[in-house]
């Protein structure tokens, strides 16, 4: 008879309920490699009467609570998964239960964003595991991978389309010329995005997965107040149609880049050259694409959402604590990465951008604008006047790389000094 390492879980939602499926899916194969049986021996839920929970907790022989001390006070309860989602009481109770000695699994990256020091101290002091692969691109075992398989490399660039909604959105204007509302709509039809998708849309829900990612490939702990953060509410078809006639995607990127011993990390819509891996990456799939100086350009790809591939993903980490029990090795970091936190000055942080302005359709305008980039030192890649109507005209400009100092001096001076709209501003990847 195998030992029996009984798991409490918090949360009986779309990932929650898939989590007792892979296990005893996958029963026998976890016994082999963890030589013990992982069984979900309890789950805390908000009404126990709810049919949809009870079916669930009788197929799965599993024990429905309303009341969290049931788990946190049961001794043969040895890890403690939490899928509730937000700040509180998800916090609350997962430092609850690493203070009474229990390991934790946890797929919440608002809250390890948000709060992520203070948890790894809590489980450092009580000598407990936490694990949270499935904070960060569902399916894509993206977190080990840094921690583990590219510990020996030297991590310069982590690029990452890693919210599904927008990309499902994003990939919708593109395809099928949809405007932005309506690819919002299908989405939160399709249930990519939910009734409030502020999170999805403003670029947070990438901040926070940004923030752990950075973590674990530059040691670096930084506060959402460091990250620079736009989303794609208002993004036009315009500029999603005239982007595609460049020869360029828009996706909506994470970008943590290190420049000597400092980082800069933001989320915004970007131009991704047809050419560059991530530019394939549509729909609600998610990728990230990491610059080292040992493997060089890798890209991990996969689903980063789903009940089924973010559940094995929560399973996988059960499988580690389980190895660990077994190998008296509890107590690590899942990153034990650390390093000073530096930020890149605006004057160090480089890129090409995408202008778009609405310029007034008459002679010398874009002489203006010529002298205006010339003044800052920056100068044009491509110029293109997109259509007139006989009073206004709209200029796409793509520069050469510049710095984000030189490229706010033009902003600046555009609103200032011309009676130019500037419509949108927008990195543009390297090829
Ligand atoms: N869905 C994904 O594909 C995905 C991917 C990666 C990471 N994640 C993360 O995984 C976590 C769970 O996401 P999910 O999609 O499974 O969410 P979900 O479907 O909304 O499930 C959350 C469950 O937790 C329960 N819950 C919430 N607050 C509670 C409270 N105070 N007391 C008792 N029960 C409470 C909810 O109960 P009620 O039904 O009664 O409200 C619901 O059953 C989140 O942190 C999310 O960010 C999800």
């Amino acid at each position: 008879m195998e030992e029996k390492l009984k798991i409490g879980l918090l949360g009986l939602g779309v990932v929650g309920s898939g989590v007792p499926e892979i296990l005893i899916a996958h029963q026998e194969k976890i016994r082999q490699v963890t030589g013990m049986d992982l069984v979900v021996e309890k789950a805390f839920v908000r009404d126990v009467e709810v049919e949809s929970k009870k079916a669930l907790a009788a197929e799965f022989d599993i024990q429905l609570t309303a009341s969290i001390d049931e788990i946190l006070d049961d001794p043969e309860i040895s890890i403690v998964v939490e899928l509730m989602g937000k700040i509180e009481p998800a916090k609350t109770y997962i430092s609850q239960a690493l203070a009474k000695g229990k390991h934790v699994v946890t797929a919440n990256k608002d809250l390890l964003a948000q709060h992520g020091g203070e948890l790894v101290a809590l489980a450092q002091k009580h000598h407990c595991d936490l694990y949270y692969e499935a904070s960060v691109a569902g399916g894509i075992p993206i977190l080990r991978t840094i921690a583990n398989s590219l510990a020996a490399d030297d991590i310069t660039n982590v690029l990452g389309i890693v919210n599904g909604t927008t990309n499902y959105m994003l990939t919708q204007m593109v395809t099928h010329a949809k405007s932005y509302q309506e690819a919002l709509d299908e989405a939160q039809a399709l249930g990519f995005a939910e009734s409030d998708p502020t999170n999805d849309v403003d670029g947070i829900d990438a901040a926070y997965k940004m923030i752990i990612l950075s973590q674990f490939a530059f040691g670096m702990n930084i506060g959402m107040e460091q990250v620079s953060v736009k989303g794609i509410r208002g993004l036009s078809l315009e500029d999603v149609t005239m982007a595609k006639q460049l020869g360029y995607e828009i996706k909506l990127i994470g970008a943590s880049q290190k420049t000597g011993d400092s980082i800069h990390v933001e989320v915004s819509p970007m131009l991704v050259p047809n050419s560059h891996p991530l530019a394939s990456v549509s729909n609600e799939f998610n990728a990230v694409f990491i610059e080292s100086s040992g493997v060089g350009e890798s890209m991990y790809y996969g689903p980063g959402a789903g009940a089924k591939p973010t559940a094995t993903s929560v399973v996988s980490d059960l499988i580690t604590i389980a190895k660990n029990i077994r190998l008296k090795t509890t107590g690590h970091m899942f990153n034990a990465y650390r390093h000073e936190t530096h930020l890149t000055g605006d004057e160090e942080i480089f890129s090409k951008y995408y202008l778009s302005l609405e310029v007034p359709d008459e002679r010398g305008q874009f002489l203006q604008l010529a002298e205006i980039m010339n003044q800052a030192d920056v100068s044009f890649d491509q110029v293109v006047q997109q259509k007139s109507d006989g009073k206004t005209a709209r200029v796409i400009v793509i520069t050469h790389t510049t710095s984000k100092k030189k490229l706010d001096e033009v902003l600046t001076k555009i609103n200032e000094k011309t009676s130019f709209s500037l419509e949108n501003t927008m990195k543009v990847l390297g090829e």
